[in-house]
């Protein structure tokens, strides 16, 4: 036993691409990464980073080229460790003329429940999951966001350690990322560990203990978000009350966007907030938001890599 909850080791992939000729195409390259039992670590990266292979492999959908992963201490596909995993695939595909709460009664079912209690469970984790009324109709008639949210409910029908979640908050509208958001939480609130990957930053924000970047099949990062460099671009405020001349006499860019009275102005990092605050309040603006523009998680990878390059020359 290794004693971590997920252990990844030079785990590589590479898939073959092309009919007539296949070469190989590196998705994941040498990725080593040990996650703790209760961590709820975020699995950042651009498209096309190599999140979803890296999951796969985990459930072992496809196999590594080379390396190895390790799931509660027994190699990523052993059968007893499978019955403590929970998952949500990228795209869930489920028989759609079931209900959900069919769905998720023959999931149970699967896991060995017996029927009144894959019920009792069905009724928590729906609730659970924010599909309290629809839990009657079928599949087929639901949004892709609802269908996201019976994914994780699935996900957690054996009442996993370990949940591996692939882009849980895609298809999701703000209401049900934030909901997605604090449902994670709350598991990981109760010991599991949790294995989440996004493409978007702040997913991983004021939610995971620790993330790991990943980008062009390669890891980039790991650490607490607040402890990595992500550099502050500028700031994007959004303000009423006031007009362009008022604007401009603050030294505000004026070619900006206004709707409904609103102005949205893009602050550069050299004109940081906090001295400004206090004047557009003394002028009598109201501020409506105050947003950081952080670079992109690409950006990020992209500096670390030139900045290798620069102390490797
Ligand atoms: N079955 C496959 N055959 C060939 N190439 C593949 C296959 N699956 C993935 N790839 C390639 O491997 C790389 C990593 O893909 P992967 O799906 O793991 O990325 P991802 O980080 O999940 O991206 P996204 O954010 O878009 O979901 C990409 O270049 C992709 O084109
Ligand atoms: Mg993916």
């Amino acid at each position: 036993m290794s004693g971590y909850a997920i252990r990844l080791q030079e785990l590589t992939k590479d898939y073959a691409v092309g009919f007539w000729r296949p070469s190989p195409v590196r998705a994941l390259d040498g990725v080593s990464l040990d996650v703790q039992p209760g961590e709820v670590l975020g699995y950042l990266g651009p498209n096309g980073a190599g999140k979803t292979t890296t999951l796969k492999l985990l459930m072992q959908l496809v196999y590594p080229t080379s390396g190895r992963a390790e799931i509660l201490g027994r190699p990523a596909g052993d059968v007893e460790t499978r019955r403590r995993l929970g998952y949500l695939p990228e795209l869930p595909y489920f028989y759609d003329n079931l209900t959900a709460e069919e769905l998720l009664v023959y999931f149970g079912g699967l896991f060995g429940f017996s029927s009144a209690d894959a019920r009792r469970r069905a009724s928590t984790l729906l609730d659970r999951a924010g599909l309290g009324a629809e839990r009657r109709r079928q599949l087929r008639k639901y949004s892709k966001g609802m269908l996201q949210r019976v994914g994780i409910a699935q996900a957690l029908v054996n009442d996993p350690e370990v949940v591996f979640l692939d882009e849980p908050m895609s298809g999701l509208d703000p209401v049900g990322r934030r909901d997605t958001r604090e449902l994670i939480r709350s598991l990981g609130e109760e010991g599991r560990t949790i294995f989440f990957s996004s493409h978007i930053l702040s997913d991983a924000e004021a939610l995971c203990s620790r993330v790991a970047i990943v980008a062009q099949g390669r890891l980039a990062a790991t650490g607490r978000l607040a402890d990595l460099a992500f550099e502050t671009k500028g700031w994007e405020l959004v303000v009423t009350g006031t007009d362009d001349g008022a604007l401009e006499a603050l030294g505000l860019d004026t070619a900006t966007t206004q709707v409904d009275g609103r102005y949205v102005i893009d602050l550069p990092v050299d004109r940081p907030p906090d001295q400004l605050l206090p004047e557009l309040s003394r002028r009598g603006l109201r501020v409506v938001s105050l947003t950081p523009r952080r670079e992109s998680l690409e950006d990020f990878f992209m500096r670390l890599v030139a900045h290798r390059e620069e102390t490797a020359s």
